[in-house]
């Protein structure tokens, strides 16, 4: 079943709730624009991608209650309200969503995609109809088109995923041909970017995942990453569910496992991807691939070509999530484990540098240093 999908009514979203992951699997119901916005914010539905589909029914939701007879809320409209009317609420609305989490790409453009069809709805109205200019679509018609766009949002992404997981399989065979590695493939991840933070295989995961369909066996080392612990309660759930070989460590043991020659390759995934190629990605994600390169371990980057942001030059150029210092101090202990009123530092991502970097994988293939050309030849 879909962790992220419309309700049967249209009107509200239904997502598994990630925040109460692996202990209690819950299914919530979102109706409000305020309760859609603070799902994002507390990590209910997360990862890059899955934002972005859920932003996109979000939007499909509350164009379905600006049909209703009357304004559900101030910022909700009503029908009867004129093409212009209905959009311009919704881009309000995805403004607002907009808002929640800074640092994923996909979550601007899932609302910018959706809003545009809209637009693009209107404008189609109005050329079946010249001789009356001003003819509305209609609230009803509006809200059909983004519904139908956030479908397709989430039908593309299960593709996309499936076309990483194919070419990440390929790359991490040939890597270990070349190793003349045998037996289970390692694979360091970190955070989680699997089916949970996308929709079916997920990108970091997608190629173990594929393999293990497959018959390719792998061993994959979840770093448990604080301070949120995706990849503890959300990585190895998942892993465990498809029969994937998991062991979790702190974040603080990667080294160990590389020096060891546990891992063959690491697989992350991304939030944004400048267009240098510096990519951000969970907090601790660049410790991860300084180890990797002082190791001589390829470093892969998994990710939509949809989190590939051409607008930022580079990494410095993508905003940076902080949250609250609690998440450090005493979320996930039964105490409070740091003296009362301690100054935290809590980034939610990090950057990391394109040259440490052996590829990115996304649907479109595989992009190789230096990013600054092969992406720009890309979005040519
Ligand atoms: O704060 P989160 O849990 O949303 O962070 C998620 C990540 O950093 C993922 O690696 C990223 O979004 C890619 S998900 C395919």
């Amino acid at each position: 079943m879909d962790h992220v999908r419309l309700s049967k009514t249209g009107d509200s979203v239904v997502i598994l709730d990630q925040s109460l992951l692996p202990l209690e699997e819950k299914y919530i119901e979102l109706t409000t624009l305020e309760e859609m916005v603070e799902a994002i914010k507390r990590l209910q539905v997360r990862g890059a991608p899955a934002i972005g589909i859920f932003a996109g029914y979000a939007l499909a939701a509350l164009s379905k209650q600006q049909c209703r007879p009357k304004a559900i809320s101030s910022c909700c409209g009503a029908s009867g309200t004129s093409d212009e009317g209905f959009i311009q609420i919704l881009k309000d609305q995805g403004s607002i969503l907009k808002g929640a989490r800074p640092t994923a790409v996909n979550l601007s453009w899932a609302v910018d995609r959706v809003v545009n069809a809209v637009r693009v709805e209107m404008f189609r109205a109005r050329q079946e109809d010249p001789l009356r200019l001003n003819a509305n679509a209609g609230a009803r018609r509006l809200a059909e088109a983004a519904a139908r766009e956030a479908e397709k949002i989430h039908e593309e992404d299960r593709e996309m995923c499936r076309a990483i997981a194919g070419y990440g399989l390929e790359e991490i065979q040939r890597v270990c041909r070349e190793q003349s590695h045998e037996g289970p493939i390692g694979i360091l991840t970190h955070c989680n970017a699997g089916p949970l933070a996308t929709s079916e295989y997920g990108t970091a995961l997608g190629p173990v995942i594929l393999g293990n369909e497959q018959g390719v066996e792998f061993r994959v080392f979840a770093d448990e990453t604080r301070p949120l612990l995706q990849g503890a309660r959300l990585t190895t759930y998942e892993l465990q569910k498809a029969g994937v070989d998991v062991t979790l460590i702190c974040d603080n043991m990667a080294a160990t496992v590389m020096k060891k020659g546990l891992v063959q390759a690491v697989f992350v995934g991304c939030d944004r991807v400048a267009a240098n190629g510096d990519t951000a990605n969970k907090i601790g994600t660049s410790a991860a691939a300084i180890l990797a390169k002082h190791y001589g371990i390829p470093f892969y980057v998994l990710g939509p070509s949809s989190s590939i942001d051409m607008e930022c030059a580079t990494g410095d150029d993508i905003p940076i999530e902080e949250r609250d210092p609690d998440e450090i101090r005493s979320k996930y202990y039964e105490k409070p484990m740091a003296p009362e009123g301690v100054r935290c530092f809590n980034p939610s991502f990090d950057v990391t540098d394109a040259e440490m970097i052996t590829g990115i994988i996304t649907e479109k293939g595989i992009f190789r240093y230096p990013y600054s050309e092969s992406l720009t030849a890309f979005s040519k």
